[in-house]
């Protein structure tokens, strides 16, 4: 017997296809709790937790931007091929290295060339 699609059905696949969608687009920030001020402190920031962004010439991650707080910090720019191009299985991840003098409240972007600007949830950092 073919499968046969119900409202309930689809609602379920367009959730799912939803949570792909967002998954890949979104923006983690990874980095430890504390920090000693004056010290180089790494921020990784990984787009896409469960599912992998595309690396297509018309459709890629181009920029990954951390901000502390209002203040922007630093931005890498990516192009099309980063991961190796059409069927890239990988995540983007850029990690930056910061000074911090004070306790840190760290946001990412992330910019898809086709569906706009992704934001981080914020991330505390105490520093000592
Ligand atoms: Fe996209």
């Amino acid at each position: 017997m073919p499968k046969i699609n119900r409202y309930e059905d689809i609602d379920q696949v367009e959730r799912e296809a939803k949570k792909d969608y967002i998954d890949r687009h979104s923006a983690f920030v990874q980095c430890a709790s504390e920090a000693k001020a004056g010290e180089a402190f790494a921020v990784t920031v990984k787009i896409g937790d469960q599912y992998a962004h595309p690396d297509d010439t018309d459709h890629y991650i181009s920029t990954v931007t951390l901000y502390n707080k209002d203040s922007k910090l630093a931005e890498a720019t990516l192009f099309a091929g980063s991961l190796g191009g059409q069927g890239a299985k990988g995540n983007t991840e850029v990690t930056f290295n910061v000074v911090l003098e004070k306790d840190a409240t760290f946001v990412a972007h992330a910019f898809c060339t086709k569906h706009g600007l992704w934001e981080s949830d914020s991330v505390e950092v105490k520093v000592a």
